[in-house]
């Protein structure tokens, strides 16, 4: 009876349960197709593993959003209809409008990231707005990308209009007057995610609008991935490197570090390095039972110091605070203040592929 019990308890108690899919039928899925609304629809494969990895993220969003517009479907029970619509990788995240557009989704198979997607799949890639509501638009997005484009400046209008069509999944796009009396045009943005602004008058080179939107989705504690690893060791600044091995860990050194990250932005770049991934760039200890949590790169030198975590030991902003206030000989956090930061003269251009 005690194995009943947990037999029973194994389906019914555990609290992912609650988080199953909860598929529609095909006749649902048709109808909903032929309705006059929008379908944000997730197909998947129920045994795949790529599948289940979306499961729990999905269903929490639906309960999230109350949307009943946001369905899934199980392919491996209903393989004709997903085959005429033509779906062959699963999970596929699709969302059909009723003037019968498409939008494919593409992005980290995340929640969050899911439900921005599809508030963006309604808008227009541009939002036209006056200097007022502009203002209001930069809420608007994680990453908001707003053209101050001067009324004869045509050039700039089109081509901030065919760039917004192409990055419309994944940013949002404002133009707007240049403000009063202003003789040029400018960009601006924001980055909501990091409370992050960039303006740039230097509109008129080709890739002006890619730079400028790579600057302003960059995270201010990125992580290194193989996309940006050359990049990242090529660097003038100083790099002060976490290493961590989970999500977990990441999400919460950047939560905490975010203010010191910005604080110190001129003084030192912040970043995650995953160490099962990268395990040459963590500093050997020499001792096996060590655990580096940190390591700072310092630029002018190359010189490598490193922070071991004590067991048990959780890295605060205060504890990192000190640790780049030591290394660099500033005055400690409660003191100091941003002018007492040391200005750093012309760095050579370096890199330290010795890591
Ligand atoms: C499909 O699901 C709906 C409810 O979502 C139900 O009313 C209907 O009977 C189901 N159809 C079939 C064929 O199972």
């Amino acid at each position: 009876m005690k194995h009943l019990g947990w037999t029973l308890c194994l389906t019914a108690c555990l609290p992912w349960q609650a988080l199953a899919w909860n598929h529609v039928n095909g006749t649902k899925l048709q109808g909903a197709l032929d309705s006059s609304g929008y379908t944000l629809i997730a197909f998947v494969m129920p045994s795949q593993d790529t599948s289940k990895s979306l499961e729990a993220e999905w269903v929490s969003m639906q309960e999230r959003e109350k949307d009943d517009n946001i369905v899934s479907f199980d392919c491996e029970t209903h393989p004709k209809m997903c085959n005429d619509l033509d779906v062959s990788s699963f999970p596929a995240i699709r969302v059909y409008h009723r003037d019968g557009r498409m939008d494919r989704y593409r992005g980290e198979r995340k929640g969050r990231e899911i439900s921005l997607f599809l508030r963006r799949t309604f808008r227009p890639a541009v939002f036209e707005a006056d200097e007022q509501m502009a203002e209001q638009l930069t809420l608007l997005d994680d990453v908001v990308i707003m053209g101050h484009i001067h009324p004869d400046d045509w050039n700039l209008y089109d081509r901030f209009y065919d760039f917004a069509k192409k990055h419309k999944d994944d940013y949002s796009f404002v133009v707007t007057p240049p403000g009063y009396g202003a003789t040029r045009s400018r960009l601006t943005c924001v980055n909501n995610l990091d409370d992050v602004k960039h303006e740039t008058y230097e509109t008129a080179a080709v890739e002006a609008l890619e730079k400028f939107t790579k600057l302003c989705s960059e995270l201010l504690i990125p992580e290194l991935t193989r996309r940006n690893r050359k990049e990242y060791l090529r660097t003038s600044k100083n790099v002060l490197n976490f290493f961590a091995t989970t999500n977990a860990e990441k999400e919460a050194y950047r939560e905490d570090m975010r203010p010191l990250a910005k604080k110190h932005a001129d003084l030192v770049q912040f970043a995650i390095v995953d160490a099962t991934e990268y395990p040459d760039m963590v500093p050997a200890t020499g001792e096996a039972e060590t655990k580096i949590g940190l390591a700072l790169i310092k630029s002018m030198t190359g010189v490598i110091v490193p922070y071991q975590v004590q067991d048990g030991e959780k890295l605060t902003a205060k504890i990192v605070g000190k640790f780049l206030s030591d290394a660099f000989g500033i005055p400690g956090q409660e003191k100091s203040n941003d002018a007492q930061v040391p200005k750093r003269g012309h760095e050579q251009e370096r890199t330290h592929e010795e890591l």
